[in-house]
């Protein structure tokens, strides 16, 4: 399904000193059905924030939101979300973490456990089925988070800096497998980075977000054939546009 932000807002007013805070001004994106838009910005300009209001976590103070085209009235049920920090449930086997959302939906415990199964077995996880979270390396527990987010077949999914915290060389993997799940499931993704090989490697675009409040100054497609080879001087081409843009918002 497509997704589009059109003319979106969003100022936090602080409770108590009345004080406002411009986060979002006028943010106009569009991912088409099936496609891979990045985001890459300066922390704090209000990234998250977008994520959020697109997921229906937080209330947008002006524009809106359109999943194929209608604004959804219960955007949660469409929308899957991977978050910056794993947010696994640390009292949850593997399989139970994977299966939490099947469960919320009733489905039984002997169809949970054979599709948690399934995804175990495709996301490389063997043998991890019974491990809990601390039991499992920074890429394995990303993994778990895709999978538990993919049960539930959102049409959409939102990833915030989802590999922040891994090791180059296990982020480097994950962006390879990144690129293959969304190859295989022909998913809307929507990815907050900080990293511009990242954008640059899964992006059919990447928009740059200037300093808060944020506007879309950056609008960049790549138009680059997949697989991409982060070592061409084509990829590096599209390395130093962002790098620039992103030197800009700093002066
Ligand atoms: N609930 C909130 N109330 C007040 N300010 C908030 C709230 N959530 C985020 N902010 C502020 O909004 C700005 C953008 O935050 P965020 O969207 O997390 O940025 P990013 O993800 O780009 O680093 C920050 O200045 C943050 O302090
Ligand atoms: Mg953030």
């Amino acid at each position: 399904m497509s997704l589009e932000v059109r003319k979106l807002c969003k100022t936090f007013v602080n409770e108590h000193s009345g004080e406002k805070t411009a986060v979002l001004d006028a943010i106009d994106l569009a991912v088409e059905n099936g496609g891979f838009v990045s985001i890459i910005g300066p922390t704090g300009c209000g990234k998250t924030t977008l994520l959020r209001i697109i997921a229906g976590l937080e209330v947008a103070s002006s524009g809106d939101i359109f999943i194929n085209g209608a604004k959804p009235a219960e955007p949660w049920k469409q929308v899957g979300f991977v978050f910056q920090e794993y947010a696994l449930f640390p009292w949850r086997r593997v399989w139970e973490n994977i299966a939490f959302g099947l469960e919320m939906k009733g489905v039984s415990t002997a169809e949970r456990r054979d599709r948690a199964f399934d995804f175990i077995k495709r996301f490389g996880l063997e043998g991890s089925h019974d491990l809990y979270p601390r039991e499992l390396s920074g890429g394995m527990k990303q993994r778990v988070a895709l999978a538990r987010t993919m049960i539930t077949d959102p049409d959409i999914i939102l990833m915030d800096e989802p590999f922040g915290a891994l090791d180059s060389q296990t982020r480097s993997q994950m962006r390879q497998f990144l690129f293959d799940v969304w190859r295989q499931s022909k998913k809307t993704i929507l990815f907050i980075t900080h990293s511009i090989d990242e954008a640059i490697f899964l992006s059919q675009k990447v928009i740059g977000f200037s300093s808060r409040p944020a506007t879309c100054s950056l609008e960049l497609t790549i138009d680059l054939p997949y697989p991409r080879d982060v070592t061409t001087d084509t990829f590096n081409i599209y390395r130093r546009r962002i790098i620039t843009f992103l030197d800009d918002q700093k002066a």
